[in-house]
């Protein structure tokens, strides 16, 4: 067992995360992130920790990132795909990343801890059903160029990707900012019949998130199924 336990001699050590933590105390935070290799990310601190929590409750087994940036929220939700592999059995969890910069970077740390990875450098512009041919996504966390053109593109390659039947996730960041434009053409879309999405705005404070799941060929559970 002793093998597992990979944070067990982890502390924050990241100045800025000391500094953080001096400033606003929170004992629980600190330790969920004391693991990480890089600093709290100041445009989602919360969701990072927030997606470990959903991904191990929805059961998610591959995940994809658009924009993996230093790795702040791919570590979160590459730990879930991980742990819930550990804990369901899965054989073929993976974390799947996409970025123009740094993943190298990602796919290093990501490595070093033994979780299952997949980190494209690729511009979404050029993304294809033939990227990720045959997967399905149970969750997918857009978080890449937030221009219209690309996230419209992304969405428009994606959506059969994602697991239809309520079980695909997904989450679009800063919709009340830079990506406002591609969430109202999405939004008409839904209401056109084109994507078979249920959304829900989770946060629209500065930059906003947004829970879109799809809803095609739903046939409505009772527990337990
Ligand atoms: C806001 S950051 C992502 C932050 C990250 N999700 C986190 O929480 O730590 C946006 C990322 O999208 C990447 N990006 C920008 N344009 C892209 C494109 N066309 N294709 C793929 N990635 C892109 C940037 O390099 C950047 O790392």
């Amino acid at each position: 067992m002793e093998e597992k336990l990979i944070f067990k001699h982890r502390f924050i050590e990241h100045p800025k995360d000391v500094e953080y933590f001096k400033q606003f105390p929170a004992p629980l935070m600190e330790l969920i992130h004391s693991g990480h290799n890089v600093n709290i990310n100041a445009t989602l601190p919360f969701w990072g920790p927030f997606f470990y929590f959903l991904v191990r409750s929805l059961k998610c087994e591959k995940v994809l990132e658009i924009g993996t940036a230093e790795g702040y929220s791919s570590w979160y939700l590459a730990n879930a795909v991980n742990d819930n592999a550990v804990r369901n059995g899965y054989t073929d969890a993976i974390f799947y990343g996409i970025d123009i910069v740094k993943t190298e970077d990602v796919k290093k740390e990501l490595d070093k801890v033994g979780l299952p990875n997949i980190i494209l450098n690729l511009d979404t512009a050029n993304l294809t059903p033939q990227t990720f041919d045959g997967i399905q996504f149970d969750l997918i966390f857009q978080d890449g160029n937030h221009e219209k053109k690309y996230v419209l593109h992304e969405i428009d390659v994606l959506y059969p990707q994602l697991k239809g039947n309520g079980l695909g996730y997904l989450l679009m960041h800063d919709i009340m900012g830079p990506s406002s434009e591609a969430f109202q053409e999405i939004k008409d879309m839904i209401k056109k019949g084109i994507y078979n999405f249920e959304y829900t705005i989770l946060d629209d404070g500065i930059y906003g998130l947004a829970v879109l799941r799809k809803m095609e060929n739903y046939i409505e559970r009772k527990y337990p199924y």
